[in-house]
């Protein structure tokens, strides 16, 4: 995680979280994130490339609300695995399982209006886009606009 993308400022340019400065600062945080596995409601995933077996990237539930059943996505991954549709497949995995095994109702996600490559990673999962509110987020590069998007379970086509 540390060498593949945890330390990459262009990685976490659009992110809350600065690039990590040592392999330290991700092993404590991988400490924390396994502690927290405990909790019934944390879902975390690395993801692996299938052909290596090398940890390439990271999504998340980021925050969920359990009173609606609404869960809110992140992700990151290695800047030398961009560009091959890999975080969209992982996103409809994991909304998959969200739908269909947890039992979640809204699946959504924001991006930084400047990232407008989430914003397609989104898109391709078959999110909408719902709106933008201004200046209401603040990432490595400052104050921004978040572009949220979501899928809602009666968006999903296969629902019977
Ligand atoms: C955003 C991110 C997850 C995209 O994942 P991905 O697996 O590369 O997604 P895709 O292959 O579907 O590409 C998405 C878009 O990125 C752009 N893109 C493609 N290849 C690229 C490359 N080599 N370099 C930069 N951008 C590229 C294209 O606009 C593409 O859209 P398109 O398919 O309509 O042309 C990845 O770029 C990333 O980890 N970025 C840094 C972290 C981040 O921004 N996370 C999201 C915070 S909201």
């Amino acid at each position: 995680m540390y060498a593949n993308w945890a330390s990459d400022p262009e990685v976490t340019k659009f992110l809350t979280w600065p690039s990590h400065s040592s392999v330290d600062v991700t092993k404590s945080l991988l400490a924390t994130w396994i502690s927290r596995y405990e909790d019934g409601g944390y879902f975390n995933w690395v993801m692996e490339y299938k052909e290596t077996g090398k940890v390439i990237g990271n999504i998340s539930v980021i925050k969920l609300d359990e009173r609606i059943d609404a869960a809110d996505m992140g992700y990151c991954m290695s800047r030398a695995y961009w560009g091959q549709g890999l975080m969209p497949e992982a996103l409809i995995a994991v909304m998959d399982y969200l739908f269909d095994v947890v039992g979640i109702n809204r699946v959504a996600a924001c991006h930084d209006a400047n990232n407008p490559k989430s914003g397609r990673v989104m898109e391709k999962a078959g999110m909408k886009q719902e709106g933008i509110l201004r200046d209401a987020g603040k990432n490595n590069l400052g104050i921004c606009d978040k572009v949220w998007h979501s899928m809602i379970r009666s968006d999903r086509k296969c629902d019977l």
